[in-house]
């Protein structure tokens, strides 16, 4: 079994862009900004955009965190995008989701202008995505394929089975390893909630994506031996021996399933960095593009 370790393959991704920012500051160019919306006080949130930010540090990136409660209205948080779209000095930024209730998060992200879309959830990149035409990529399935890309994992006619249809991870992970590309040429099977037999369809999966945020759903019976295993779950689970109080668990269940895998992500330290180098990947090409 490999480990397809997510935190060391971005740990050198961050290197790479540390190293094309130090260029762009020796050719007297603008360096990389990154702003970053969180509305609310969710905790998860709070560390998600928490780690976006320290990682544009990271790689020399200059960043703006704005923060707003709760009870922000839309159409505060609509003038906001406004002043962002506006601003000349940010290239890129993204508003964490979830929104609270009473804003409409379609709404707000239909404002975003999509050149500065670099989470690639506006809908004229979640299109161009479709069309296989440059754009923004969203960063969770952008760096599942960086990942199986700098492992060589082979993809080409493997049939993968992905559980979880979100907008942000099971969709455009399905629509990307489809696609004429290495990683990719794959046959996509999408499963979910309503899906008959899950555990019969997993277990003829060549690769199984797990991305439905159930804490340890797949289990070792439903993965065939050999196959490739990536958990894209990132869920708190009450841990009274840890000093926060939780633990993250994936939505595998590593012990059970590892054994059988020829790859497999571990939780933390999988998917979750190279989703973040993936949005300092998308900033970095939204500077190249503008400038
Ligand atoms: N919430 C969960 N995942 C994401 C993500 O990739 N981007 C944003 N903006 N919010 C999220």
């Amino acid at each position: 079994m490999i480990l397809l370790d997510g935190a060391a393959t971005a740990k050198s991704i961050k290197l790479e862009i540390a190293s094309e920012v130090e260029a762009l500051k020796k050719a007297g160019k603008k360096i990389p900004h990154l702003a970053a919306v969180l509305v609310g006080e969710d905790g998860a949130s709070m560390t998600y955009v928490g780690s976006k930010v320290k990682s544009c540090e990271e790689v020399g990136f200059a960043s703006t965190l704005i923060t707003r409660p709760a009870s922000t209205t839309e159409s505060e948080l609509l003038e906001i995008v406004r002043q962002l779209n506006n601003d000349p000095d940010i290239d890129g930024y993204i508003l964490q989701l979830p929104l609270p209730k009473h804003i409409d998060e379609h709404k707000v992200l239909l404002a975003i202008d999509p050149e500065k879309d670099v989470d690639g959830f506006h809908p004229v990149n979640v299109g161009r995505m479709m069309l296989n035409l440059p754009c923004y990529l969203p960063a969770t399935p952008a760096g599942i394929i960086e990942l199986l890309r700098r492992y060589q994992v082979p993809t080409e006619g493997k049939h993968v089975v992905v559980i979880g249809r979100s907008h942000i991870v099971g969709l455009p992970v399905s629509i990307l390893l489809q696609r004429n590309a290495n990683p990719g040429n794959c046959t996509v099977t999408i499963a979910h909630s309503r899906t008959n037999d899950l555990k019969s369809l997993c277990a003829s999966a060549d690769i199984i994506i797990a991305a439905l945020g159930k804490p340890e759903f797949v289990t070792g019976d439903m993965v065939k031996d050999g196959a490739v295993v990536v958990d894209v779950g990132i869920t708190r689970v009450p841990d009274p021996s840890k000093k926060s109080g939780f633990r993250i668990a994936g939505d595998v269940n590593f012990a059970q399933v590892a054994e059988k895998c020829s790859y497999i992500t571990p939780v933390p330290g999988g998917v979750g960095p190279m989703t973040i180098v993936s949005l300092l990947m998308n900033t970095l090409s939204a500077v190249k593009k503008h400038r």
